[in-house]
């Protein structure tokens, strides 16, 4: 099959703000309400809150300017950006980037998948009584260990988010978006006004303020890494592809750091929803990704119309996970439809299909079916395991190598250039060479040389 420049498949977004509110739905998702607030909880509160706000800025921010402009640069899906930039070699840095996609949507639909099987219980009245941690516990092991429950709940959220990405970019990611974001936000900061407004908030307040930087270590820092590039959706490509669509003459500086800014408040909001509730109710920080889960509905039942309270989290959990979801298929779908030239509905299906089989080991590896991660020798951390290898580790890989080829091999002033497209000044651009030339590579390379050296599990 030929491999056409500009497919007539490919669309892009009507406007600036289409584009914003797509890119920080991509962003802002699961990343932010449900990974941010256990990962902040097993690594100790503030000082991780620091660092993560530190990696944004120093990390994030650049390689978010740096992805756009790779994806402006060359209206291409990773591999053909990288390809495109850096000669035929580096298409298999976009490849990377690609495969990588495509591992974190097998996981993340499963996580998506729990809330709407959570967003069911909401509205049936299951959290109309009260519940104590202990049956909340039993209740997510419940769900989580259906086979069947697991499995068509991953099912069902994929098929929503293919049924958004096969109405292409303009039509179907951009609408969905207009109507998702501002619904989201809306429903965010109510739950987190009432949860700070808890009787025995301030607990949860201090915890996330509290910094005992001693607790920071070489696993931590890439932890915060990590999460800042799989919170801002960098790392993989997705900025890439979400940039190759946007409109020429607009301002990419604005856009993206609008993007940067809005993702970390609301993983800020997000803390200030959880953690109140979470000292409120006497639950430990470190119960890792169960946590909104278990946690949450412990507390439904102590507030006033807890069960509309409830009804609003999980519906804002579940339409946070799908604008994200649709970029996560996006990227995979983009390389289909301009390196392969396949239509878009058929890259849709087939890709889709083949990340729900991806899913269902995921799916069931959380007790569903011991026997099968026995097998595989995974244990029950299948999931988690995917979480770090792709959704930590791959992206970091992925952020420096994003880093060099724009820093060296394409050239910060070229790319600087297309950043400035349109006649829009990049602020700071001397400091913002500096960070993809020489701080981000090293800090990356750096953690992640110590975490081989001490050969840190995860
Ligand atoms: N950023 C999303 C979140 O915070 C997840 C996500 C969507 C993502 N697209 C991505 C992560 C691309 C890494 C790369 O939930």
């Amino acid at each position: 099959m030929s491999a056409p420049t500009t497919s007539s498949d490919r669309g892009g977004f009507q406007s600036r703000l289409g584009f914003i509110l797509a890119a920080a739905g991509s962003a802002i998702g699961l990343g932010n309400i449900w990974r941010f607030p256990y990962t902040a909880g097993e690594n100790g509160g503030g000082a991780f809150i620091a660092l993560y706000l530190l990696c944004v800025l120093g990390l994030g921010v650049p390689v978010m300017l740096a992805e756009l402009a790779m994806g402006r640069a060359t209206r291409h899906n990773p591999v053909g950006a990288y390809a495109r930039l850096g000669g035929r070699r580096w298409a298999a840095a976009g490849g990377l980037g690609v495969v990588t996609g495509f591992g974190i949507l097998a996981f993340y639909s499963v996580v998506a998948g729990w809330t709407l099987g959570y967003l069911w219980h909401a509205v049936s009245g299951t959290f109309a009584q009260p519940i104590d941690a202990k049956t909340s516990g039993a209740l997510f092991s419940g769900l989580i260990s259906d086979p069947v429950w697991a499995v068509v709940l991953a099912g069902l959220f994929l098929a929503l988010t293919m049924v958004v990405v096969r109405a292409g970019v303009g039509g179907g990611i951009e609408t969905a978006s207009k109507i998702l974001m501002p619904v989201f936000f809306v429903l965010l900061l109510g739950l987190a006004l009432r949860s700070v407004t808890l009787p025995g908030a301030s607990k949860g307040i201090a915890f996330m303020f509290e910094a005992d930087f001693s607790k920071i270590r070489a696993p931590v820092v890439a932890a915060a890494m990590g999460q800042a590039m799989f919170s801002l959706s960098l790392g993989m490509g997705a900025m890439i592809t979400y940039g190759s669509y946007f409109p020429r003459h607009e301002n990419l500086v604005v856009a993206g750091v609008s993007v940067a800014f809005f993702d970390t408040l609301i993983a800020l909001l997000g803390g200030f929803l959880v953690f109140p509730a979470l000292f409120a109710a006497g639950i430990e920080p470190s119960a890792g990704p169960g946590l909104v889960f278990v946690v949450m509905p412990t507390i439904f039942h102590h507030l006033p119309a807890g069960q509309l309270f409830a009804v609003a989290f999980y519906a804002l959990l579940a339409i946070a996970a799908l604008t994200s979801t649709i970029s996560l298929l996006e990227v995979v779908v983009s390389y289909f439809v301009d390196e392969r030239g396949w239509r878009r509905p058929r890259a849709v299906y087939l890709v889709g299909g083949a990340c729900f089989l991806l899913a269902v080991p995921s799916a069931l590896s959380q007790g569903a079916l011991p026997a099968l991660s026995d097998v595989l020798g995974t244990g029950q951390g299948w999931l988690d395991w995917q979480s770090v290898v792709f959704g930590t580790y791959s992206l970091i890989l992925g952020a420096l190598l994003t880093c060099v080829l724009v820093g060296w091999r394409w050239g910060a002033e070229a790319a600087r250039a297309v950043v400035e497209e349109g006649g829009h000044r990049l602020p700071m651009a001397a400091l913002w060479s500096v960070l993809v030339r020489y701080v981000c590579p090293l800090a990356v390379v750096a953690v992640l040389v110590y975490v081989i050296r001490t050969g840190a599990s995860f």
